[in-house]
């Protein structure tokens, strides 16, 4: 057993593909409303901004309103959504950017859609917009996440499980941009490392995984389903074995493509081990529902847990979980 350091003598920053991150811990998308955060936050949320990176909002080409109520309820360690990707529409999305534009940390903005044109359009008009934007009116657009693996809307889960679908979707996105490109990867299916090969081949530089398990809660009274939309996508403590399995299994089939894991992070150790299945970088969801110092708390977390171990470095564990 290495001897313990001090906290302070860990070093966290990370590179995830070309992005410098301060330390490994990034939103997991639809789960952290930045300017809701700001709006509470006494004193300079977008200085003081808890993750390495921000993951917005799924935003899509046209505005959704997303599912019927109710769409969100606790289950046995989790909680499902069924939010079904309400967002005002990539117009609208992009009038919004100079609101939170003092933001320094890079931002993956998660793009979704049911046909590889919608994604492109989306992707085609933040690069118009990007391309003539003034320096620093808008925040730091560094990458995409393309959610291929809504489990709430018709068409995106199609999308995700079917590798053919997966590379066309990529692959569209691919010839529009020279920014960091990420495939956001369904855990509903037999094999994950199918569709991650598929959106590696297509053009993706690296892959988030995994997104919500397509599941249904009853109402206990009317044993009807419980959500407007019957069914939603179930994450929380309750996925984090099933989360690791698949980014072990990506991780092994492809060394060296940028992951982003995630599944039941609730504690630095939960992102340790996500590190150790080889992620670069974790992203916490359902933390963020516990307390508005989640993120905070996970990050000294996972110093603390890397610190008592020794390690000077999230690289020391990279990947240690895997076969050698
Ligand atoms: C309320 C809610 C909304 C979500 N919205 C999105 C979304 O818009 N886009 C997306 O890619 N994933 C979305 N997700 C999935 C999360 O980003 C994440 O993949 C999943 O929750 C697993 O992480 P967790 O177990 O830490 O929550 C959402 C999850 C929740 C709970």
């Amino acid at each position: 057993m290495t001897a313990p350091l001090a906290p302070d003598q860990v070093a966290l920053p990370v590179k995830l593909g070309p992005l410098h991150l301060e330390h490994p811990l990034v939103n997991a998308s639809g789960t952290f409303d930045l300017l809701e955060y700001a709006r509470r936050y006494h004193g300079d949320f977008f200085a003081d901004f808890p993750y390495a990176a921000y993951v917005p909002k799924t935003v899509t080409a046209e505005a959704r309103t997303g599912n019927p109520p109710p769409r969100v309820t606790e289950t046995a360690a989790g909680m499902i959504n069924a939010i079904g990707l309400e967002n005002p529409g990539i117009e609208a999305w992009i009038r919004g950017l100079p609101e939170w534009a003092a933001l320094r940390s890079p931002v993956l903005v998660s793009v979704g859609g049911n046909a590889p044109d919608q994604y492109a359009a989306v992707i085609r008009a933040l690069e118009a917009y990007l391309a003539s934007a003034p320096e620093g009116s808008t925040p730091r657009i560094q990458g995409y996440e393309l959610n291929v693996s809504c489990p709430n809307v018709g068409g995106a889960l199609q999308i995700g499980a079917d590798p053919r679908a997966t590379a066309a979707v990529v692959g569209a996105c691919r010839s529009l941009t020279d920014r960091f490109l990420l495939a956001k990867l369904t855990p509903n299916v037999n094999d994950v490392t199918v569709a991650a090969r598929a959106a590696v081949e297509a053009g993706a530089d690296g892959l988030s995984l995994v997104n919500t398990f397509k599941a249904m809660v009853l109402d206990r009274q009317t044993l009807r389903p419980f959500l407007g939309n019957r069914t939603g996508g179930l994450c929380g403590p309750a996925i984090k074995p099933i989360a690791l399995r698949m980014v072990a299994e990506v991780a092994q089939a492809l060394p060296g493509v940028p992951l982003i894991g995630m599944g039941g992070v609730m504690s630095g150790l939960d992102a340790l081990e996500f590190i150790a299945c080889g992620a670069t970088a974790v992203a916490v969801g359902m933390g963020n529902f516990t307390g508005f110092e989640a993120p905070s708390r996970i990050l000294a977390e996972l110093r603390a847990e890397l610190a008592a171990r020794g390690l000077a470095a999230p690289a020391a564990v990279h990947g240690i979980a895997l076969d050698a």
